[in-house]
């Protein structure tokens, strides 16, 4: 059975805005794109870079800040080269005004 693990509440995370968390290890973006909470890892799989400090260049893609790959905020695939491997994204779930990921993380 899955299971979640709170991370942030709502509030902290409005529309347009991101938010990074760390959990088991993992730092992990979490952006509300125009009220849907996607969450994806803070590391770019071309070469470690900091993904969540990149800028949304389309409607819910992101480009890396080392290179310049672009990602699916929310299935992580990777868009544009360098970048060739998706990009970890992990499960959200949002109940009243509590953000939740699922585990395992591993
Ligand atoms: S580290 Fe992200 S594009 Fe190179």
């Amino acid at each position: 059975m899955a299971k979640f693990v709170k991370v942030a509440k709502l509030k902290d995370i409005p529309p347009g805005s991101r938010k990074l968390v760390e959990v088991d290890g993992f730092v992990v973006a979490l952006f509300n794109l125009d009220g849907r909470i996607c969450a994806i890892e803070d590391m770019c799989t071309h070469d470690g870079g900091p993904l969540a400090e990149g800028e949304i260049v389309r409607p819910g893609v992101i480009a890396c800040p080392r290179h310049g790959a672009e990602f699916d905020i929310c299935t992580g695939a990777a868009l544009t080269f360098p970048a060739v491997e998706p990009a970890r994204t992990f499960t959200v779930k949002v109940e009243k005004d509590t953000v939740y990921l699922e585990k395992p993380f591993a």
